[in-house]
């Protein structure tokens, strides 16, 4: 039996494909329930933390009406400036202070690591909604969740993920979750934001096949899914590289009518430039249907660590 009582969501190479199955089933159930209902009363009584030291709309809004779905109460620490963090207070002990008040901590930040390091400091559980450049492993079950229901499984599938793979962290959980279905990859990207070569090599010591390319419709051409995502300008030291770089890959109807191939798009959002609002019409366009998909998602997941699912 799988069970995620008590436990962290850190990173996306943490899960196996057992565990990814039974989250994406108990997300499809509340997604049923939901349905019937407007809330449940499953955590009734349980309080989940959100503490966001860096920009989000969905993950945080997306985690705390998923506990409020389920009936329970959301404490969150609001900005950086309005809490003790501006006082100098340090990670450790903001979260050693919250842990005294929720049964779960969600925490985005933007320093690599520091959700692991917030775990530890915790005695609570802790999810990653996004540690920097590193890792956002709620988002990459939510888009396997998005895709399985989009394009009927998850076996086997050509993906080209697009955009800024070196600071992207959707990306770097996504591909550990697409590894266990046995995906082919076609990493397309800028050269100068390639997927970080400790994780290619990972994915091919794994046996899935990789291709890196510049070529957005080559790639395009072979693949089920294209996964685009932003070009992350709060991560470069030099704005001038993110002007010369931004802009690099661009879906509109032109191209997709050149493609001439039904093809799921998804994208993480906030979306910049990489995919023109004419294309949100196009019957492959997910990407407002994967934020919906987010709520079910993280509804199973602060179900099912906090053991009610
Ligand atoms: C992403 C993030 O914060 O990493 N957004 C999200 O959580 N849906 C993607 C991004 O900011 O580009």
């Amino acid at each position: 039996m799988v069970s995620l009582k008590g436990k962290d969501i850190l990173h996306g190479n943490q899960f196996s494909k057992r565990e990814i199955d039974a989250i994406l089933k108990v997300a499809s159930g509340f997604e049923r329930e939901l349905k019937r209902r407007d809330s449940l009363t499953l955590l009734k009584g349980k309080i989940l933390a959100t503490l966001f030291f860096e920009p989000s709309t969905r993950t945080r809004l997306s985690f705390e009406a998923a506990m409020q779905r389920l009936g329970g109460g959301v404490i969150s620490m609001g900005s950086v400036e309005s809490s003790s963090v501006a006082k100098g207070e340090t990670l450790t002990d903001t979260v050693r202070t919250v842990s005294q008040y929720a049964d779960v901590i969600v925490i985005r930040h933007p320093r690599i690591g520091s959700a692991r390091e917030a775990a530890d400091a915790a005695s609570v559980p802790v999810i990653n909604a996004g540690d920097g450049a590193g890792q956002h492993p709620t988002q990459a079950i939510l888009d396997v969740y998005t895709i399985r229901k989009e394009l009927g499984s998850l076996r086997d599938l050509t993906v080209s993920l697009v955009g800024d793979l070196k600071y992207g962290r959707t990306v770097h959980a996504l591909v550990e979750l697409l590894s266990l279905f046995g995906a082919r990859l076609y990493l397309v990207s800028p050269v100068q934001l390639r997927m970080p070569e400790a994780i290619t090599s990972n994915l091919k010591s794994k046996g899935i096949e990789v291709v890196e390319t510049e070529d957005l419709m080559e790639a395009a051409s072979a693949s089920d899914l294209l996964y685009m995502t932003r070009i992350q300008k709060e991560r470069f030291e030099d704005l001038s590289e993110y002007e010369r770089l931004k802009g690099s890959f661009i879906i509109n109807e032109a191209f997709l009518k050149r493609l001439n191939r039904k093809v799921a798009i998804l994208h993480p959002l906030p979306r910049v430039d990489e995919i023109s609002q004419e294309v949100d019409s196009y019957p492959g366009a997910a990407y407002f249907r994967q934020v919906k998909n987010g709520i079910f998602v993280r509804m199973a997941l602060l179900a099912m660590i906090l053991g009610k699912a």
